[in-house]
């Protein structure tokens, strides 16, 4: 049932604020200010790295992660595609915590990529959305995601909801290798517990998204930039318009620009850039005016600040709510969802089921 929504996707983009709040109520004590994952057969004390194995939206979800686990948890992390995991011959030592990524729980790629994690002898834990699904049943710490049947094919309340759980595991893993103060942690679970309120903040820019869609919908390429966890984000973005507008589009580490792709830029290519406030907006700025130097029509993604520092000459701006550098990912999502849905109604593509694509793919 769509309710009043239009389709599938916006009611699942709406559903945000309350399926990331009922998610990170199974993995945060909110009195107590600590993360608290559920009862685990093994150490997560004794992980030495974290290998995270994802496809699509949800590999993004690992990119992300690995900004968090780094940081926090002081722990190397390395991220693939399920696809090319498998086939390469992946050294996987003892210490080594094996993460899959999933709402459906059964892509054929990444269940294929967690059997191989469990024979090498590496501890495993999911990210899922699908309690039933067979890498729920195989994993070692099933790690559930509460967001509840996502219908629409393009995911959008399932990648929040990971990203919430996936911010879960990186403090936990931070507080068992001693990396991480109650202090500190208290701080973290507070930007956690505000997430779903800045989310439903995020949403009150459906309708000026709605109203600039326009300008994007007649591209044929669009670029998308960012630069830390705003990185996997631009890929995010990028993905979402291409599936359901069916327009090209290709996602950039800011940095990565000068290094080839700038040679895309004129007026016709459409450049959204993402720019929350804090230690990387200005180095992601001044990616973003060379680009314009060269022509670039942009549309910047930020908070007040750094639209009131950075708005001038684009195309558009988005002002999001400002938010603690460890949720901006996920507030960031939701314009993200928001411009690819809006452009794609714009188009009048079929959104909810877009051409040549499969809710879940179970085949290699
Ligand atoms: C994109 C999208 C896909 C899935 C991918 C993995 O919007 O939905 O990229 O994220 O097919 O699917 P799951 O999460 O079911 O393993």
């Amino acid at each position: 049932d769509k309710g009043n929504h239009r389709h599938f996707m916006l009611k699942e983009i709406y559903e945000q604020p309350v399926v990331v709040a009922q998610t990170l109520r199974s993995y945060i004590r909110p009195v107590e200010q600590m993360v608290a994952l559920p009862d685990m057969a093994f150490d997560l004390a004794a992980v030495e790295r974290v290998v995270i194995v994802a496809c699509g939206t949800a590999s993004y979800v690992g990119m992300i992660g690995k900004y968090w686990i780094e940081r926090f948890a002081r722990l190397p992390v390395e991220v693939d595609v399920a696809s090319e995991f498998r086939y390469r011959d992946p050294v996987l030592p003892p210490g080594t915590l094996g993460v899959v990524v999933s709402q459906s729980g059964e892509t054929a790629d990444t269940l294929a990529a967690l059997r191989h994690m469990k024979e090498s002898g590496v501890t495993t834990a999911g990210i899922i959305n699908v309690p039933t699904s067979s890498m729920a049943r195989e994993v070692d710490l099933l790690l559930s995601t509460h967001a509840g049947p996502e219908i629409g094919v393009a995911s959008t309340k399932a990648f929040t909801c990971q990203l919430a759980v996936m911010a879960a595991l990186s403090v936990n893993l931070a507080r068992a290798k001693g990396r991480l103060d109650a202090e500190q942690e208290r701080a973290v679970v507070r930007a956690l517990i505000a997430a779903p309120e800045t989310i439903s903040a995020a949403l009150a820019y459906d309708e000026a998204i709605a109203g600039m869609a326009g300008t994007i919908a007649g591209a044929r390429d669009v670029l998308y930039l960012g630069r830390g966890p705003e990185y996997p984000m631009a890929l995010e973005g990028a993905l979402k318009l291409k599936e359901i507008s069916y327009i090209h589009a290709e996602g950039y580490a800011s940095g990565e620009m000068k290094h080839g792709p700038i040679a895309l830029i004129d007026e016709a290519v459409p450049l959204i850039v993402l720019a929350p406030s804090g230690p990387l907006f200005d180095k992601t700025v001044s990616n973003m005016q060379e680009a314009q130097a060269r022509g670039a029509q942009v549309v910047l993604i930020s908070d007040a600040a750094g639209i009131a520092q950075a708005g001038e000459n684009t195309i558009a701006t988005i002002e999001m709510p400002e938010v603690h550098p460890l949720i901006a990912p996920l507030v960031y999502a939701v314009p993200v969802q928001l411009l690819a849905y809006h452009v794609a109604v714009a188009k009048g593509t079929d959104v909810d089921q877009p051409r040549n694509l499969a809710k879940s793919v179970t085949v290699e």
